[in-house]
């Protein structure tokens, strides 16, 4: 079956957030943390559930987010069980890449390939401001401990921040030059919390890049489900560099996704405030085909755009 949505994009990208739980205080990210209660939260078999049901209806990628994914309890177990899906075809993880090291080889087992590490900066001090944590050198252990057991693509999430981190940009660059390693430059998007002005345009970034570097577009072939990052390559490189430009630029023609949150909801764009509870009906006993119901509800409440709009809810929970 193929899950279709009212302005003709087909739906073929599950994003699952297994936790809110974070082990990073970032300063963009929200600040009324409150913890889901634990009976709240999704059993890994009901998440099994509910991503078997997207797959039967054509969802073909899925990627594990948070919160951190990798705080949750066993998550090596559940990513196994997942590999174990017959129909999904690219399984992908999102990580803060702090525990990276420690999980690679269960990530590996699980069949995992595709690993997103999020990293606003190369500068251990400027990570503790960013982030209020530490744990700088672990992420980059974890990015190389990555890069030596042979996943590919490694993607690098950059959100560039006005007045922080605009000065690395051109690190950045360099890193994406002598490294394999893909590196997104992700545009700040404005939450409902924000009490900032980060925002910098990816195309102002990329007319910076540009005075220095030549850009070769490249195309994005190794994923069949794309997501909506536009992909450079500096003559030579090793790596690449992309970006994302969720508010600049409109890409929700485009829109192959959908989400499910830890506590059980879909939602069915990033912008929007609207969420459908699954975790409720399921807990009740419904059936197969009311799940279903649901799904193609969350999916027909899918926006044509999110027409410059803020995100209604803190990132960890909808999970980035
Ligand atoms: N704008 C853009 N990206 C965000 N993320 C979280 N909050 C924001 C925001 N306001 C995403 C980024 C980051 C990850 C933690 O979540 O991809 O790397």
């Amino acid at each position: 079956m193929r899950l279709v949505d009212r302005y003709g994009r087909r739906i073929t990208y599950l994003r699952v957030s297994v936790t809110d739980r974070c082990n990073l205080r970032c300063i963009y990210c929200g600040t009324d943390f409150q913890r889901l209660r634990h009976e709240d939260i999704l059993r890994y078999e009901e998440i099994i559930r509910i991503i078997d049901l997207f797959v039967r209806l054509g969802i073909r990628k899925v990627r594990i987010t948070g919160g951190e994914p990798l705080l949750r309890k066993n998550i090596g177990f559940f990513l196994k069980e997942l590999s174990k899906i017959d129909g999904i075809e690219e399984l992908a993880i999102t990580t803060n890449g702090i525990l990276l090291e420690d999980f690679i080889d269960q990530i590996k087992e699980a069949g995992i390939r595709r690993i997103n590490i999020s990293l606003d900066t190369l500068r251990p001090e400027r990570y503790r401001e960013i982030t209020g944590r530490d744990e700088f050198y672990k992420v980059l252990n974890g990015i190389y401990k990555a890069k030596e057991k042979g996943f590919d693509p490694i993607k690098i999430n950059v959100v560039l921040l006005k007045g922080i981190n605009e000065d690395e940009i051109m690190d950045f660059v360099d890193l994406s030059i002598k490294e394999p390693f893909c590196i997104r430059f992700i545009e700040y998007m404005p939450t409902f919390d924000s009490n900032r002005d980060f925002f910098i345009s990816g195309r102002d970034v990329k007319r910076m890049i540009q005075e220095r570097f030549k850009l070769i577009e490249v195309k994005e072939k190794d994923s069949l489900y794309p997501g909506p990052a536009i992909y450079y390559r500096v003559e030579g490189a090793k790596g690449k560099i992309g970006f994302i430009d969720a508010i600049s630029s409109h890409f929700c023609s485009r829109c192959n996704r959908i989400r499910l949150t830890a506590d059980g909801n879909l939602v069915p764009c990033l912008f929007s405030s609207k969420k459908i509870d699954i975790k409720n009906p399921m807990r009740s006993g419904a059936k197969d085909e009311d799940l279903i119901e649901l799904i193609l509800k969350a999916v027909k409440e899918k926006p044509s755009s999110h027409m410059g709009d803020f995100i209604k809810d803190s990132m960890y929970m909808i999970g980035g």
